[in-house]
């Protein structure tokens, strides 16, 4: 493996570029050559491709978005479009591919991986729904989310209010999850579990009762259109209701520190995949869980710090 490339496609997620700059410093550590395909599978298509330093991620890990930029890509769908993506790589004698993103993209890596191009894939969506690992973006969006709750929750305690507040998603609770539980949410509306009606009124009802001077409902796109579900709980508790989306704000913003960690992670171990000659993978982090380890066990153990860190800081710092 002499050259290889890296891209972003899909949905930005906060920590790419931490994986993009793995990406990078650890194949020129390496002495492979490194290129930047710009937009995603579409810039690929379109021959976008640039050659990549050292300088090229210097003063990156910190920022939301991704230097490479993204698109949701409809020609990388058809096999001709595949087809001409794999002539670019050609012409560039690029023979390994690091695929950044959600779902759809990983799909598309799959797809491409089948013309014979060894691609390597990194799970990054902000909406944690990539099975097998957690996903890069989502600890920040997460996080994005929750900051928003606490602001929201100061002024409605103030005015004694319900908030309805709706969270990205797309398809999957993970956030509106994450968010809600942090928050302290009284409901959290998931696609995965049929919304009960009885149930929220009931909750706001009873805080009422209780004297509590607030109440924040989570719910995660698509579940119920949000006005609909703050006419409805109006009507059913008599209380003022107000309604917040937060939208894109949850895509951008600086990484968390997990985010550019497992960014820095998987970025290096996809180049040293590739660089084995292996590919058509994806990188994984499984978490996850409370698991109960017997006190004996914890008092005789001696925790040390995952070491592998230290050596992948000493790579990604030349
Ligand atoms: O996949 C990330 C995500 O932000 C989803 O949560 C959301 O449904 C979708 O992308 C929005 O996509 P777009 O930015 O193309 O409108």
């Amino acid at each position: 493996m002499k050259r290889i490339a890296v891209l972003t496609s899909g949905g930005d997620a906060p920590g790419m570029n931490a994986a993009i700059r793995a990406v990078v410093r650890s194949a020129i550590y390496n002495q492979v050559e490194v290129f930047g395909i710009m937009q995603g599978y579409e810039g690929l298509i379109q021959g976008c491709i640039k050659s990549m330093n050292l300088g090229s991620v210097a003063d990156i890990i910190h920022r939301g978005g991704t230097i490479l930029q993204t698109s949701r890509s409809s020609s990388f769908m058809s096999e001709a479009g595949r087809r001409a993506a794999l002539e670019q790589l050609n012409k560039h004698g690029i023979t390994g591919l690091v695929v950044l993103g959600g779902n759809g993209s990983l799909r598309g890596a799959w797809e491409f991986s089948k013309l014979g191009i060894k691609v390597v894939g990194i799970p990054a969506s902000i909406d944690n729904d990539i099975v097998y690992t957690r996903s890069i973006g989502f600890d920040t969006a997460v996080n994005t989310a929750l900051q928003a709750i606490n602001h929201i929750r100061d002024t409605a305690t103030s005015h004694g209010r319900v908030f309805v507040i709706e969270v990205m998603g797309r398809d999957c609770g993970e956030i509106a999850l994450a968010a809600g539980v942090a928050g302290g949410a009284e409901s959290i509306l998931i696609p995965e579990i049929e919304v009960d009606f009885e149930q929220i009124v009931n909750k706001i009802n009873q805080g009422v009762e209780r004297g509590k001077l607030h109440s924040i409902i989570v719910v995660a796109e698509g579940v119920y259109p949000v006005l609909e579900l703050k006419e409805h709980l109006q009507e059913a508790t008599g209380q003022d209701i107000r309604v917040t989306i937060l939208g894109h704000i949850q895509r951008g913003g600086t990484p968390t520190a997990v985010d550019r960690i497992m960014g820095s992670c998987m970025g290096k171990a996809a180049v040293d995949y590739l660089i084995s000659g292996k590919g058509n993978a994806m990188t994984a982090t499984r978490l996850g869980g409370v698991h109960l380890i017997p006190l004996q066990e914890v008092i005789r153990g001696k925790k040390t710090p995952e070491l592998g860190m230290f050596d992948l800081a000493r790579v990604l710092s030349i």
